[in-house]
């Protein structure tokens, strides 16, 4: 038996919405809070029954039609001894800053099985206690999002260090990009063997980019990257955040789904991109603060507007859940998403 999920993307009938919700498995949980007292970020992420047990509270809990597995998308650069800390409130930090391309040379002879051989355990774990109709997904880093943590050192608005070295030298920028879209096909081909059913790619400050360094120098890495997972024959999705002024570019690519912010409605997102692709999304994170009363109100609003979409649609928040938020309302959401059409 395949995954609602991607019975629904294949144009099978399920009479309803499939849903997810980024950062699922994070720090709104108190079941998340209570495990994550007693051990690091990375010790969780690094434990295979740890990360198991954690990325499957959101089916648990809220019996959503997918696992995300628990990681970061800098995994691949701890699993390689590169110290990251995570901050709270902050994020991941690097003591050692990559400035010189140089320093990303060595990233060429990331070998996922030997680096992060802890994914591939975790995936095949979730993957077995995995009821057969939910979704495994496995995700990575965009090379462009990932440079900015490794250049910058931590999420730091604007990103100086990296835009100033994009100007400065765009090619070498360029030949970055190439190392992290190397690196990152390696890895979401390592998830896929090891059980995972979807790929979704994180774009999170593609946003920070100036649209002619996207065409030049970013595109081609991007469409190498897509072009090495589709004989994987998952469905890839591309989260690009902040990027509705790229929908031209976006068009060109080959993914099967873009997960959508939720600056743009759903059907505004599906007439700029001519109905190309299966849309992920959309509902604001903060709309998740209210009453839950309005929760129920505006996740049937965007039921209805991806009722009007041309391809399947998968329902998600357009960022991640904040921590703030109750989980009453996490449930309320999923709950009118999933409700039966007729
Ligand atoms: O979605 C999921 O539930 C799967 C796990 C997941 C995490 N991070 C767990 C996490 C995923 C898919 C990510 C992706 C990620 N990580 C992105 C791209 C998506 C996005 O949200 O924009 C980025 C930019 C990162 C980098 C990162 N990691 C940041 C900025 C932070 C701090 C933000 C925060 O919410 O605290 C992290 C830490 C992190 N990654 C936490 C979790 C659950 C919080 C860890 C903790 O303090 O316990």
């Amino acid at each position: 038996m395949s995954p609602l999920l991607l019975k629904h993307l294949q144009k099978e009938d399920i009479g309803r919405f499939p849903v997810w919700i980024m950062r699922q498995a994070g720090r709104y949980l108190p079941e998340y809070q209570k495990i994550r007292k007693n051990h690091s970020f990375w010790e969780m992420v690094s434990d295979p029954s740890l990360a198991t047990e954690v990325s499957l509270l959101p089916i648990e809990i809220l019996d959503v039609d997918a696992v995300i597995f628990f990681s970061d998308i800098l995994t691949p650069f701890f699993g390689m001894d590169i110290p990251i800390e995570l901050k709270e409130s902050v994020g991941p930090v690097l003591d050692k800053p990559f400035r010189t391309l140089t320093a990303f040379e060595p990233l060429a002879d990331f070998d996922p099985q030997l680096h992060t051989a802890f994914v591939g355990q975790t995936l095949s774990q979730i993957r077995s206690a995995l009821d057969p109709k939910k979704a495994l997904i496995g995700f990575a880093g965009a090379p462009w999002t990932v440079a900015c943590y490794l250049v910058e050192g931590q999420g730091k608005k604007g990103f100086p260090s990296l835009l100033s070295w994009l100007y400065e030298d765009p090619s070498g920028v360029g030949t970055v990009l190439e190392i992290l879209g190397a690196l990152t096909s390696r890895y979401l081909q390592f998830q896929v063997k090891s059980g995972a059913q979807l790929v979704q790619v994180f774009d999170t400050w593609v946003g920070e980019m100036p649209t002619a360094f996207f065409q030049r120098y970013y595109k081609p890495t991007l469409q190498q990257l897509f072009k090495d997972l589709r004989p994987l024959q998952v469905p890839v999705v591309y989260f690009p955040k902040n990027a509705a002024h790229l929908t031209e570019e976006l068009v060109d690519l080959d993914f099967d789904v873009l997960g959508c912010d939720n600056l743009l409605s759903l059907p505004a997102w599906d007439h700029a991109l001519s109905g190309k692709f299966s849309l992920q999304g959309n509902l604001s994170p903060h709309a998740l603060l209210g009453s839950e009363s309005r929760v129920r109100e505006l996740t049937q609003q965007l039921v209805a507007e991806a009722r009007k979409l041309r391809l399947p649609g998968i329902l998600n928040l357009g960022h991640g859940v904040l921590k703030q938020t109750p989980v009453a309302n996490v449930k309320a959401f999923v709950e009118e998403a999933q409700r039966p059409w007729n």
